[in-house]
């Protein structure tokens, strides 16, 4: 028998506040900026899912090659009982590692941890019925700022997958990676993936695809506060954009608005005016090289024990330990 659980360890109105201070702090600077996480309700996780299939997406499908090439000697280096994963969205790449896990004896429970409860409960109930034995445990929450590690049986896999890590400001990611690495036992090892340098046009493709689902995984952060926060936008004012920031080595997504207009957020009496041609930063997606990642793992006192690249060195897997 198999069971599935979900905590939400925080507040019933943790999301709302958080989306308040968010979108006040962020409309309000100069430039405009909102952070990614207020993509994913789940019209954003469902057109997210259809990011990772496009031809231009490579992301999902490298890392899936390197998952399906490195599982077995991941499962074989940790030997974990518990599988964590922080912003598990679908689930679908755990698979490969819940699959090498099982085969080697060692797996316990599965515990992933994300923002949105449509994509927890979805994941949750399908590996549940997947799985025979394994314990499910889902776990609504920000861990970019939440709590330390949910508990779990060590040895511990905390895999942090899709190079959501790139999503973090530098500074963010440094105290993200000393807080996940304060919360790890000395048994306990993070999989980490990221996304890496590479080829501009390939990076912007990835991120302005020809049929136009990044623009409107893009525009929805304005349904969200539509939905959420009564707010007056109108997405089709705004136009979709990638680009390729050369010295940070990140791709940046924004919202230009097409036309001078001001919007109403009456949730938080707030006035906006976007200038025609004003833009509004909604992603920040870095990109790697391994050197940067060991620098980066060592600052936050975990050692990159292995690395690996799909054939094509599109996307690096690490797998770190505490120090
Ligand atoms: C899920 C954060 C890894 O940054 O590539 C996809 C999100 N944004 N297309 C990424 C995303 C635009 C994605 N991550």
């Amino acid at each position: 028998m198999s069971t599935f659980d979900l905590t939400r360890l925080l507040a019933a109105d943790h999301f709302s506040t958080a989306l308040r201070h968010d979108v006040q702090h962020g409309l309000t600077s100069e430039p405009k900026w909102l952070p990614p996480k207020w993509f994913y309700d789940a019209r954003g996780s469902e057109l997210f899912e259809e990011i990772t299939r496009l031809p231009e997406y490579y992301p999902t499908r490298a890392e899936r090659a390197i998952l399906t090439a490195r599982a077995g000697e991941i499962a074989a280096a940790t030997r974990a009982r518990t599988l964590v994963e922080l912003g598990s969205g679908s689930s679908e790449k755990t698979r490969l590692l819940l699959d090498a896990l099982r085969d080697l004896g060692t797996l316990e429970s599965y515990v992933p941890v994300d923002v949105s409860e449509s994509a927890l409960a979805a994941a949750g109930k399908a590996l549940s019925e997947e799985y025979p034995g394994l314990a499910v445990h889902g776990v609504l929450a920000d861990f970019t700022t939440g709590p330390g590690l949910p508990p779990g049986g060590g040895p511990r896999l905390v895999a942090f997958l899709g190079g959501t890590l790139g999503n973090l400001l530098p500074a963010e990611r440094a105290a993200f990676l000393r807080r996940l690495r304060a919360a790890l036992g000395p048994d306990d090892f993070l999989l980490l993936g990221t996304d890496l340098v590479k080829d501009p046009d390939v990076l912007v493709a990835a991120y302005d695809d020809a049929a136009g689902v990044t623009a409107e995984f893009n525009r929805n952060v304005l349904n969200v506060l539509n939905r959420e926060l009564s707010a007056d936008f109108d997405p089709d004012a705004f136009e979709h954009v990638a680009l390729w920031d050369a010295e940070q080595e990140w791709i940046e997504m924004r919202l230009r608005s097409l036309r001078a207009q001001t919007v109403k957020i009456p949730a938080l009496d707030l006035p906006v005016h976007f200038d025609a041609g004003e833009e509004l930063r909604t992603e920040v997606s870095a990109k790697f090289r391994r050197e940067r990642v060991a620098e980066e793992l060592t600052a936050a006192r975990l050692r990159l024990a292995h690395w690996w690249t799909d054939d094509e060195g599109r996307f690096g897997l690490s797998l770190a330990e505490p120090v």
